[in-house]
This record gives structure tokens, sequence and C-alpha cells, in this order.
């Protein structure tokens, strides 16, 4: 059916078209059952000591305020991040300002955190209880003058609703944002966080999510940080500013963040890099390119415990995740594998 739709979608802005599948989700009666996939227990994995039927999550960036994730959970994702959210409302950085690749599967944005601010998305969670394990990503507002608050702010106020919560550092689309992978910073930051979940009772799975432009030499400094304040996972990775040499598509040199099929190499080469230093002790989230079950297959191999998605889903619609499921399922089958969790790091 999205196949059918696509060549329409696809002429339409790509933002557009994004907030038009947001519309319709709100109405997303399709029935649950035309997702499933057969054999899935060999897919089951762990979040954070909680089962889950899949590992294929959503990335951040899709539902930044909460308005359809139950309608996607019905898509069969195993998990769901939603957010960026940031204290106050945003606008983001000025239209037009996310672009199509279509050659290269892939997207640039430079949306700069547009969403409706954690007051709102709170009162969404309170009203609309998760159907399935949810994930909150946090930012800061792009004028704050204390960016560690705004992190602060967003812990006390979604924190019951989360299952985890995302600390972001790595947008490209929010000046100096990054900067926050220096070690120093990245130490000042964690303490502070750490220090606040400690003094207000807070117990949820802190997660860091990374960009994949670090060098080589930050990897120790970031696991370092990540261990001493007992961060339980990292998401490797956002979207790149580099990496555009190779592209064929005429929106190539729009400032932004790569998502996409170029980003898959970069992320898994990362991936492989923090699993070889941290042995499994640290659960990391494998994104970037993933389209296919042996994408997946690829990053699970390469270390991550569990996988998200975006650009994905904009090329192939929401068949996607059973589409990778079954795949999957037919790559761990052949392979005589008898769950997902046994292949994790096997190839890094
Ligand atoms: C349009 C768009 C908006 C995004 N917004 C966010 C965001 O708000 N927060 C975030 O952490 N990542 C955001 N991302 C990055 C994705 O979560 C993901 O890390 C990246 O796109 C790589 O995965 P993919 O290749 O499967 O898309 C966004 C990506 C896209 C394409």
């Amino acid at each position: 059916m999205y196949s059918l739709l696509k060549p329409f979608i696809f002429k339409i802005d790509p933002e557009m078209a994004h907030d038009l599948a947001i519309k319709s989700l709100k109405y997303n009666f399709l029935p649950e059952d035309i997702f499933k996939v057969q054999e899935e227990e060999i897919l089951e994995t762990k979040i954070f000591d909680t089962k889950i039927k899949n590992p294929i999550g959503l990335a951040a960036g899709f539902d930044k305020s909460a308005e359809v994730y139950n309608s996607l959970f019905r898509f069969g994702f195993g998990f769901i991040e939603i957010g960026t959210v940031t204290p106050r409302e945003q606008y983001g950085n000025p239209k037009p300002r996310v672009f199509r690749l279509e050659n290269d599967r892939a997207l640039i944005n430079r949306l700069g955190f547009n969403n409706d601010g954690i007051e709102k998305v709170s009162q969404r969670l309170q009203k609309n209880t998760p159907s399935g394990f949810l994930g909150i990503n946090i930012g800061p507002n792009k004028d704050s003058e204390n960016r560690t608050d705004d992190y602060l702010k967003c812990i006390k106020e979604i924190n019951t609703f989360a299952n985890y919560i995302t600390i972001n550092i790595s947008s490209p689309n929010t000046p100096g944002l990054r900067d926050f992978h220096d070690h120093s910073t990245l130490r000042n930051l964690l303490k502070d966080i750490t220090d606040f979940t400690k003094k207000n009772n807070i117990h949820k799975p802190l997660a860091l999510k990374v960009s994949p432009d670090i060098a080589g030499s930050e990897i120790g400094s970031i696991i370092d940080s990540i261990k001493r304040f007992k961060i339980s996972a990292i998401i490797i990775s956002n979207t790149t500013d580099k990496n555009r040499e190779n592209l064929i598509g005429t929106h190539k040199s729009e400032k932004g963040g790569l998502s996409g099929e170029p980003l898959s190499k970069i992320s898994n080469d990362l991936i492989k890099k923090f699993y070889r230093e941290t042995k499994g002790d640290i659960i990391i989230i494998g994104v970037g390119g993933i389209s296919s079950g042996l994408a997946a297959y690829e990053k699970l191999k390469s270390g991550a415990n569990l996988l998200q998605l975006y650009t994905g889903m904009v090329y192939e619609g929401p068949g996607i995740v059973k589409k990778i499921k079954g795949e999957l399922i037919d790559i761990l089958k052949k392979e005589k594998i008898k769950n997902v969790s046994e292949i994790v790091g096997t190839g890094s």
C-alpha cells in the first residue's frame, strides 16, 4: 500500500509529508495483525531488564512531541523513543529544513529541536498511557542560558512516564551542543544529572546519544564518563554532518545532519569500537541506515544489543518493521541461532 502512495507522498515537501503522517497516525485504525510476523520469539530480547518482543525500536525525531506513540507501537516496534523534547516549546530553524536524497536513500535535516515543550508532552503522556516500552529523549533549548539546567528540568518533568531517558548531546543542528562530548564537559554534565536523580529519588535508566563524528581518541573518555556515572546505555549514533563526498542527491550540500544508508557503515564502525572497549558492559543501541534484515543483522554483529531506525521508514513506510523482522528471522534460522542476543558483538 505504501509503495502505491509513495510517488504522491514524495511529491510533497518532506516536512509537510511528515506532518501529514503524524495527523493520519492520530487516526490509525489499521489492524495490528497485518504487522505481525511468524516465529517472533527468536527476536525476543531485553532492554534494561525488561523483556521486549524484538530489538527494533523507533529512533528519536519521528514523534518529537509525543503525539502518536501508541499508533506507532501497532507497527510492531519493540520499543519507541519520543523527543527530542526541550523545556520550552521551540520552532526550530527556518523552513525548508528537511531534504530527501532519494538515490542515496538518505535524508538531510536541520530541524533544530522543533517540539511542543516538556509541559505539553507530559500532559499527553499523562492522558495516554504508553502501550509499550517508551524512551524519552531530552535536550536543551537553543537560547538557554544554562543547558545543564534544561536537562534537569526535563528529567524532573517526565521521569515518571519514561522507561528510560536519553540525554541527547549529539544533534548537529543546535549550535555548540556537541561540545558536551568533550571530556570534562561531559563529566560535569553527567555528574550534575546523576547528583540530581539521586537527590530526587529518580531511578530511571539513562542513555547517552552520541555523534558519529567523534574522533577515535574521544571514545575512551566517553566510556570512562559513562561508567563512572553509571549511565546504562549508549546510543550510536545521531546524524552526521560529514560524509557528503560520495552522495549523488542534488541536496547533498544542504547544511544539517545526514541519516539513512550513507550513515550505516559509519555507525557500524563506531559501534564496533565501543563494543571492543566495553566488551558488553554497556548496552549499545545501534542506529543509522537500517532498512533491511541484513542491515539489522550487521549492526547486532557489530555490537549493538538493540536497534533503532527512522529514515528507513520514510522510504519504505510502516511495513518496514515487519519486513526487517521477517528477514532477520530468516537469517538467524539459516545460521541456526536460537535467539537474536547470541549474535551481539560476534562480528566486532
Ligand atoms: C527528520 C529527522 C529528525 C530527527 N530528529 C532527532 C531528534 O529530535 N533527536 C534525536 O536524538 N535524533 C533525531 N534524529 C536522528 C535519528 O534519531 C537517528 O539517530 C538518525 O536519523 C540515524 O538513523 P536512521 O539512519 O535510521 O534515520 C532525527 C533524524 C531525522 C531524519
